[in-house]
C-alpha cells in the first residue's frame, strides 16, 4: 500500500511526458473522420512519438498472461469501453470513438484519454460525452493535499449518477510514474472522506467511463478490447495529474473538448458544486 511522492525534479519530467502526450493526442484528435482506421491512427501516433524522442507506453504491454500489446493507443469504437486494439476497422459518420495514449519520455509514463464523435452525433451522445469530461474535472477539482481518494472517486460518480448514466466499476484510475499503474486505484464512484490520503508530489491518472446502458463490461476474444455487456454506448475520459500545495496541475492537458453545461468544474477556483 504505498503510494510513490514525485520529487519536483520528477514532476518537470511529468510535465514534458504531459506535454508530449497532449500534442499527439490533438494530432489524433485532428485525423478523426469517417474512413479512417485504427491502425493509421496507431500508425501516425508512433511516428509523432518517435519524431519527439519519446516511446509509446502501451506496447508490448502484457499484464498477467496477456498477449503483448500491439499498439500506441487503445482505440475502442461505440460499445468498446477501453483498450480496444487498432485494426483496419474504418471509422463510420455517426460513431463515437475512444483514443487512449502513454507516452513514456526519460523514463516517466503520461496516459490520458478522450472520447470524440466521428461526424454528428445526437444529443443524448453528445450529453455523455461532456457529462464524463464534466465529471473527470469535478474529480481533478477534489485531488488536492489532505482530501481523500474517496473524495475524488465520489465526485466522479456523483456527476455519473446525476446524468442517469451507466458507471462501471470494473475499471478505474490509477498512480503513474516510472510504471504506468501504480498504486492507488481510483474507482469512479465512493465515499467522501475514505481511502488514501492526497500527498503533494503525488501524480495520478483519473478515468472516468460512463455509459448510457448498463454498468457490466466484457472481454472481447482478442483478450484486450472491454466493451459493454449490453451493447450501450460508452466514454472515457482520462488525464493524468500532480497533487501540488495548491491547485491540481494537469500534466496532460490538451484543453476541454466539451464545453461544460452547468459551469460546474470550468473554474477550480470557484468550487461550483
Ligand atoms: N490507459 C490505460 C489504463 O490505464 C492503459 C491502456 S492498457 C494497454 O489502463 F494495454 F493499452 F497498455
Ligand atoms: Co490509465
Amino acid at each position: 500500500m504505498s503510494v510513490v511522492i514525485k520529487s519536483p525534479d520528477e514532476i518537470a519530467i511529468m510535465r514534458e511526458a504531459g506535454r508530449l502526450n497532449a500534442e499527439v493526442r490533438r494530432l489524433l484528435l485532428d485525423a478523426i473522420a469517417p474512413g479512417v482506421t485504427g491502425r493509421e491512427l496507431d500508425e501516425l501516433a508512433k511516428e509523432a512519438i518517435a519524431h519527439r524522442g519519446a516511446t509509446p507506453t502501451f506496447v508490448g504491454y502484457a499484464p498477467g498472461g496477456r498477449p503483448p500489446y500491439p499498439g500506441a493507443i487503445c482505440y475502442s469504437v461505440n460499445a468498446q469501453l477501453v483498450h480496444g486494439v487498432p485494426g483496419d476497422q474504418a471509422l463510420r459518420e455517426g460513431d463515437i470513438v475512444s483514443i487512449d495514449l502513454g507516452v513514456t519520455w526519460r523514463g516517466y509514463v503520461s496516459d490520458a484519454a478522450f472520447t470524440a464523435p466521428v461526424g454528428e452525433a445526437s444529443p443524448e451522445v453528445l450529453r455523455l460525452l461532456e457529462r464524463t469530461e464534466a465529471s473527470l474535472h469535478a474529480g481533478i477539482e477534489q485531488a488536492v493535499a489532505g482530501n481523500r481518494i474517496g473524495d475524488v472517486s465520489s465526485a466522479i460518480g456523483a456527476v455519473g449518477a446525476k446524468g442517469g448514466f451507466g458507471i462501471i466499476r470494473e475499471y478505474g484510475g490509477h498512480g503513474v510514474g516510472r510504471t504506468m499503474h501504480e498504486e492507488p486505484h481510483i474507482p469512479n464512484y465512493g465515499r467522501p472522506g475514505t481511502g488514501h490520503q492526497l500527498k503533494p508530489g503525488m501524480v495520478l491518472a483519473l478515468e472516468p467511463m460512463f455509459s448510457l446502458g448498463g454498468e457490466g463490461t466484457e472481454e472481447e476474444s482478442d483478450r484486450w478490447t472491454v466493451r459493454m455487456r449490453d451493447g450501450s454506448l460508452c466514454a472515457h475520459f482520462e488525464e493524468t495529474i500532480a497533487v501540488t500545495e495548491g491547485a491540481p496541475e494537469i500534466l496532460t492537458s490538451m484543453g476541454r473538448l466539451n464545453e461544460a453545461r452547468d459551469g460546474a468544474a470550468a473554474t477550480a477556483a470557484g468550487g461550483a458544486a
